[in-house]
């Protein structure tokens, strides 16, 4: 049992997702970690009678560009408070034809394209963590988000290849022709470090992806603006407390 007791689901917002209002008898939790602190309080409280947490990846002001985000801290954090499994949200870009705006994803794959980050709890000290990661997301988690999504009549594209890349500004055309030759079908700026550290902590780990706009070039659109991102992710976004209320029943 983690420092607050064990809690049943960790839900990680991104972009245009702060807060869980579904999220009953909210404490914040103010957790200080050995790699410094996270993103924000985590807020923990009920859900369909279960024990959740909520972290805003950014921070509840959007105060944290992705390469500033606290990646260890945050998933740390979550560890010790008692979390065992954790859904990541992270707002993307659509590449491929079925990942359009306002699609929901829950990719099985990931190409990480970031750099300067801090990627690892290994510094070198102690046993070595060559942690297996051809499958990124864990499998049977990934099952039970689908299954909670069919279950809450939501529809969620079934796998799909997220490349992560560094931010903060989007990318060039060229760059989306790029990674989507090498197989990509999501882009966003958040998807690792978190994901590597998640499977270094044992936890298990899966994204859904809210797609906010076609990537660069890809669309019909010249120009990406903030007000599309975060009104798509908005409408995308209002089946979610239903997905977690069914996933809380696994
Ligand atoms: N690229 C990278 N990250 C993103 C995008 C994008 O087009 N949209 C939302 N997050």
């Amino acid at each position: 049992m983690g420092v607050a007791g064990d809690i049943a689901l960790a839900v990680i917002g991104g972009t245009g997702v702060y807060r869980l209002a579904a999220l009953e008898d909210a404490q914040a939790l103010h957790i200080d970690t050995p790699y410094g602190a996270p993103s924000g309080p985590l807020r923990v409280g009920r859900l369909a009678g279960a024990r959740v947490a909520f972290l805003a990846r950014h921070g509840e002001g959007h105060a944290l560009p992705p390469h500033r985000v606290n990646y260890r801290a945050n998933l740390y954090a979550l560890h010790q408070a008692g979390a065992r499994r954790v859904l990541a949200l992270n707002t993307v870009g659509g590449i491929t034809e079925r990942y359009g705006p306002r699609v929901l994803a829950c990719p099985d794959q990931l190409i990480d394209y970031t750099w300067g980050r801090a990627s690892t709890y290994w510094d070198g000290e102690g046993e070595p963590l060559h942690v297996d990661f051809g499958q990124p997301y864990t499998p049977h988690f990934r099952a039970q988000v689908l299954a909670a999504a069919r279950a809450a009549g939501l529809e969620v594209v079934d796998g799909g290849c997220y490349g992560a890349t560094q931010g903060p500004r989007l990318e060039t055309r060229a760059e989306i022709a790029r990674l989507r030759r090498d197989g990509c079908d999501l882009v966003g700026m958040t998807g690792m470090p978190e994901a590597g550290l998640a499977r270094e902590l044992g936890l298990e780990y899966a994204c859904l992806a809210i797609v906010a706009n076609w990537a660069a070039g890809c669309g019909e659109g010249d120009e990406i603006t903030l007000e599309e991102v975060l009104e798509n992710v908005a409408a995308a976004s209002a089946g979610l407390p239903s997905l977690f209320r069914e996933l809380l029943r696994n």
